[in-house]
């Protein structure tokens, strides 16, 4: 039976550059001892105490349908968190709580894009977001960015864009790049989207996550919170990957309208999943930090292995869980380097390329391993890379 163009589309066909992820896998399950850094997932679990939260709620009863956008608690405790770090008036009545930041996504694009329009989004990006906007009916349109930049996009790249779309989804603190968007680029992407009357779509799932510079939520400038829906997740920030707790914030109507979507698909979170996430958030910015504080430690090793040497690239690192290593001293693609290291020394990370274009060359690496093993695999993946480019020197 044929299977609808909406859902056989999301994909877009390729492979995406993921195939050096599922040899990665592959080889694990044969009992090879891969070391793994290709995923955005912590190397600690969710916290006894948030569990156990979890656990006492579930027994109390909250078991059956929560309310659909969320739980009056829960909706007022992430309204505070986000008036409070934006200075943004913001209520219950602006925040849809959603299973996870993905869904949070899709719904996003749902709201604001009819079934043909365009919808933009910034290479290199996060795996989903192409096949994200195609099953909301859009048509994604990239919009790349420079390494000689960092990957800080440059609004006159997105300005030629911008009359023709109905949206613009950034994310910052970036994965895959570690990039941390500029008070100047988002002020420029704000005037844009107020001057050709389009939404930006701001994920901001990392927004705990910042070693350098500070996280600004576009929301916050002038003119923006009526047409800016923000994406945030317990996952990242409190460690509670497996739990699917998200948001969406965005003005009253635009959430009234959402609720009806969340109506007809998800029917809203587990009651003790949001009483949990609920107790998580309560716990403040100190539980955070511990939560980032691996990933702030390794970008440090990162700094100092990578110093005083240029054959890798060590793209500045200024938030998120990940490395953007530029390997092209190599003479490799991201690809290929990466498939050399897996072969070679059994080390898993994500070729640049699986990113978009805009990241040729480069590779990603999760900084999701205890330190001791993330050390000992940067310094075997620096020494591969001096060890390729010397063999390159001696060819030529
Ligand atoms: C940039 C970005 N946005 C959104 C998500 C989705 O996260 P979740 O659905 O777990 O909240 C991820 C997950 O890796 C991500 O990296």
């Amino acid at each position: 039976m044929q299977l609808s163009e909406r859902i056989t589309g999301i994909t877009g066909g390729g492979s995406d550059g993921w195939d050096v992820f599922l040899k990665a896998r592959r080889m694990i399950a044969q009992g090879v001892a891969v070391t793994e850094l290709t995923i955005g997932e912590h190397d600690i679990r969710t916290a006894a105490p948030v569990l156990q939260e979890m656990h006492r709620t579930a027994l109390g009863g909250h078991t059956g349908y929560a309310a659909v956008p969320g739980t009056d608690a829960l909706r007022d405790r992430v309204a505070a968190r986000v008036a409070a770090r934006t200075g943004v008036a913001t209520t219950r009545d602006n925040v849809l709580i959603t299973p996870g930041g993905q869904a949070a996504l899709f719904a996003a694009h749902m709201a604001v894009c009819d079934p043909g329009d365009i919808a933009l989004y910034v290479d290199p990006y996060y795996a989903t977001y192409p096949g994200t906007l195609r099953g909301a009916g859009a048509i994604p349109q990239v919009i790349g960015t420079h390494a000689e930049d960092a990957f800080q996009p440059r609004v006159e790249d997105i300005a030629p864009h911008a009359g023709k779309a109905r949206s613009l989804l950034i994310n910052t603190p970036n994965n895959p790049t570690g990039v941390v968007y500029s008070r100047a680029t988002l002020e420029g992407i704000a005037s844009l989207c107020i001057a050709e009357d389009m939404w930006l779509i701001s994920d901001e799932v990392y927004d705990t996550q910042v070693w350098e510079g500070a996280h600004l939520s576009p929301r916050a400038l002038p003119g923006m919170a009526e047409r800016t829906l923000v994406v945030g997740s317990m996952s990242k920030s409190h460690a509670m990957t497996g739990s699917r707790c998200g948001w969406i914030i965005g003005p009253q109507d635009a959430i009234a309208h959402l609720t009806n979507l969340a109506t007809h698909t998800t029917y809203g979170v587990p009651g003790f999943i949001q009483d949990a996430s609920c107790f998580a958030l309560a716990q403040g910015d100190a539980f955070e930090e511990e939560v980032a504080a691996p990933f702030r430690r390794r970008r440090a090793l990162a700094q100092d292995i990578f110093a005083g040497q240029n054959i890798v690239g060590l793209v500045p690192a200024q938030g998120a869980m990940y490395l953007m290593l530029d390997m092209r001293a190599t003479g490799m693609t991201g690809k290929a380097f990466a498939y050399d290291l897996l072969e070679s020394h059994h080390i898993a990370v994500m070729p640049g390329e699986s990113f978009g274009a805009s990241a040729t060359g480069h590779i990603r690496v999760a900084m999701t391993v205890a330190d001791d093993v993330f050390a000992h695999a940067l310094r075997t993946l620096l020494d591969h890379a001096a060890l390729r480019s010397a063999e390159r020197a001696a060819a030529q």
